[in-house]
């Protein structure tokens, strides 16, 4: 086990943010964790996982010790007459995978193609794009308790999954939702995760973009395949490339509000976008908000609003003086602020602020 001094983690955070770890293990294995909790002195010290960095917000040097999930490896898990089960460890690259499982013909992943960021992570947030959550293919996922090194195999059920959320993303004080799981943050360590993948298999095509993009291609039965180019396509026209444009994806949750709290937002605000949702309280568009308030391509200091999508803020400063944490959180704040004195909504920070 190496054990790596003030590394920086420029080329680990999606952001581009400059901020060094002062001690960093990279995990190419599962013993290599294991190792890491035998020694004491790694043991007893507070620690913070670092997968693709894609959903992050580094504001200062990182204290923890940084694990660098680098665990690699795919296979198919099992197969019977109603679905496959496929397996990734953590450190694997999400749309690569998406790739591979469409490429040995397992449909099921095609909408969440091109969202940045690794296997091990997908969970913790509960990805989703184009109207598939992450919860709907999930099968399980193996972990390492950090204070005892013990394996945990968890069901969808131990994740109390929710849009954006699951236990991963909360402290071990908090209890969570309908499980009432306690919170795993900081506490375990995804190694593996697993998916399950019907071989009832229908186009996923209900939402709007997606839709529209079926209707022009002419295509009445699309493959997995052709809706995974469709979704890369719309991404790339609408999304910033972190490789291009330092991002951490979309900065706010969607908010949800009562009937009542639409109906008289709506009075005042008549062009709201929002959508009903099955419980009957409604979702409003966060970049519908944010763009109202006439955010799109502002800034503070290097940090900015995309002029093409206002839920996501953008590191405009060059290689030699990329924006700091600091910038794009007092930009987050100031967009925050706008919108409650407008709509009287609180938008909540999606990626981690670390
Ligand atoms: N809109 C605006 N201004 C904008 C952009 C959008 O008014 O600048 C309005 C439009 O009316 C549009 C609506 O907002 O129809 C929704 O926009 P969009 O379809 O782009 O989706 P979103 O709600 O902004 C969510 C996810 C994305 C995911 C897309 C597609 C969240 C926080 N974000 O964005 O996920 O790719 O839907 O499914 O739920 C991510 O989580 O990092 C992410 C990129």
């Amino acid at each position: 086990m190496i054990v790596e001094q003030n590394i920086s983690l420029k080329k680990y955070n999606t952001f581009g943010i400059e901020a060094k770890a002062l001690r960093l293990v990279r995990l190419n294995s599962e013993e290599d964790l294991l190792a890491v909790l035998r020694d004491p002195e790694l043991a007893a010290a507070p620690k913070f996982i670092l997968g693709g960095g894609s959903n992050i917000v580094i504001t200062a040097d990182v204290k923890p010790v940084v694990l660098k999930v680098e665990m690699l490896g795919k296979r198919l898990v099992s197969e019977d007459e109603k679905a496959w089960v496929v397996e990734a460890y953590a450190g694997e690259n999400w749309h690569e995978f998406v790739r591979w499982t469409l490429d040995n013909g397992w449909p099921g992943l095609e909408n969440l193609a091109m969202i940045p960021g690794s296997v091990g992570a997908t969970p913790v947030q509960n990805i989703g794009a184009y109207g598939v959550e992450l919860q709907d293919r999930f099968e399980s996922l193996d972990a390492i308790n950090l204070q005892t090194s013990e394996h945990m195999r968890l069901e969808a059920l131990h994740c109390a999954f929710g849009y954006r959320d699951s236990v991963f993303k909360h402290g071990p004080d908090q209890r969570m939702g309908a499980s009432s799981s306690m919170g795993l943050a900081g506490r375990a360590l995804i190694t593996r995760v697993r998916f399950r993948l019907p071989k009832a298999w229908r186009a996923e095509t209900g939402y709007t973009d997606i839709h529209k993009r079926v209707v022009e291609s002419g295509l009445t039965q699309p493959s997995a395949m052709q809706i995974f180019d469709m979704v890369c396509s719309i991404r790339k026209a609408k999304l910033p490339q972190p490789e291009l444009v330092g991002n951490a994806g979309s900065f706010f949750k969607n908010p949800t509000v009562t009937a009542d709290q639409c109906a008289d937002i709506i009075a005042r605000e008549p062009k709201l976008v929002h959508y009903q949702l099955s419980n009957g309280e409604f979702k409003l568009a966060a970049a519908w908000l944010i763009d109202a308030c006439g955010w799109k391509g502002k800034s503070v200091g290097h940090a900015g609003v995309y002029e093409k999508q206002a839920l996501i803020l953008i590191n405009k400063g060059g290689p030699s003086r990329p924006c700091t944490g600091g910038e794009v959180v007092t930009l987050a704040q100031a967009i925050q602020t706008s919108v409650y004195e407008r709509f009287g909504i609180r938008l909540e920070i999606e990626p981690v602020v670390v």
